[in-house]
């Protein structure tokens, strides 16, 4: 049968995994199905500021690396995250602004040699980069984060035009969680968007993560929500699609976790600018869930067998539809 890689081919977007780069290199069946099943990989964690700069200035790439290598070895493109956020930094980063002997200036400074490091190093091999990630609050108000606090607003400004000059190409992301639908949060993307683009700050992409539960209804203004961005000029993308149920599930849960995911793919085949639909994760053995929403789980499309769930077929059927 057809991967979902072959049919996502046929219709010119890139199917996409966040992939577990620990389970990567010891599981022979998650390394297989990787793969077979995808045709781009985002790191889950092996990008982030903790893991690439554990000591100032001391950069280890090495499992990112390791990851890049995979993707080029099975054709695959690369999905860039993350390079500012306000969780998973370095110890000697958040103690260092917490006992004042990093400034605002110097803050800055390790900022922007973070970016101009990170991207350049990756330089010509990550398609689409989140730049920034989660930095609006639910009401659409800036995240309260050392960013903000230090530096004010202009950071994310900033952050976008020191990734462009380290790496022309990669197309530059904002990406945020509960944005799926239009709501006081995704508008302040949206205005965010307008406004950067106006001055001409290099901003290129909307990205949605998508990490959905059952027990709630679907966002059914997903599509309306991309389209206002498409229009705006901006790539969209699903990000970090999962979604979970108070386990154990049973058939009619497992049917509506697949209409969710059918939703979510259908959207983004809709928008003429959703360039990539990237899961957190495929299989049910390895997931943040059960370790974040106490009682919750069995959020992806295949189970912990690696046996396809009503979820996987959903995505197929979407696909394949002409
Ligand atoms: O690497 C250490 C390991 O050395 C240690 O022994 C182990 C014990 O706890 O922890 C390991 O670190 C964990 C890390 O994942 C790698 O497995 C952290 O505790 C754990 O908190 C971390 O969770 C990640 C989470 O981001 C952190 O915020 C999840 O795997 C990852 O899926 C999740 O991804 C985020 C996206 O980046 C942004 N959007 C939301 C999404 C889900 O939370």
């Amino acid at each position: 049968a057809a991967s979902l890689r072959d049919l996502a081919d046929r219709r010119h977007v890139l199917i996409g995994t966040a992939v577990d780069t620990t389970a990567l290199a010891e599981d022979s069946a998650y390394r297989a199905t990787t793969a077979r099943e995808f045709s781009s990989v985002t790191a889950e964690n092996v990008m982030k500021w903790e893991v690439v700069e554990p000591e100032r200035g001391r950069y280890d790439f090495s499992a990112a690396d390791e990851l890049v290598r995979f993707a080029r070895a099975h054709g695959q493109q690369v999905r860039g995250h993350t390079l500012l956020w306000h969780n998973q930094l370095p110890a000697w980063l958040t103690e260092g602004v917490a006992d004042g002997s990093i400034d605002a200036k110097e803050l800055r400074k390790i900022l922007r040699e973070h970016i101009t490091a990170e991207v350049t190093h990756f330089k010509g091999r990550i398609y689409q980069w989140d730049v920034v990630n989660e930095v609006f609050e639910e009401d659409g108000s800036l995240r309260d984060s050392i960013w903000l606090q230090q530096l004010g607003p202009s950071y994310i400004a900033d952050a976008f035009r020191w990734a462009h000059k380290a790496d022309p190409k990669a197309k530059l992301f904002m990406n945020d969680y509960n944005v799926e639908g239009v709501n006081a949060k995704s508008t302040a993307y949206y205005e965010l968007a307008k406004k950067l683009r106006a001055q001409g700050v290099p901003v290129q992409g909307m990205g949605v993560q998508a990490h959905l539960d059952i027990q709630y209804g679907f966002p059914t203004d997903l599509a309306a929500n991309l389209a206002r961005f498409d229009r705006l000029g901006l790539q969209t993308a699903i990000t970090e699609a999962d979604v979970r149920m108070f386990t154990p599930s049973d058939p009619a849960k497992l049917a509506r976790q697949a209409s969710d995911y059918r939703g979510l793919l259908a959207a983004c085949l809709a928008t003429k600018g959703c360039a990539s639909f990237t899961v957190w994760g495929f299989t049910d053995k390895y997931s943040w869930v059960p370790g974040t929403f106490e009682g919750e789980g069995e959020a992806n499309i295949l189970d912990a067998d690696f046996r396809h769930k009503p979820a996987y077929a959903a995505l197929r059927e979407e696909l394949a539809k002409r």
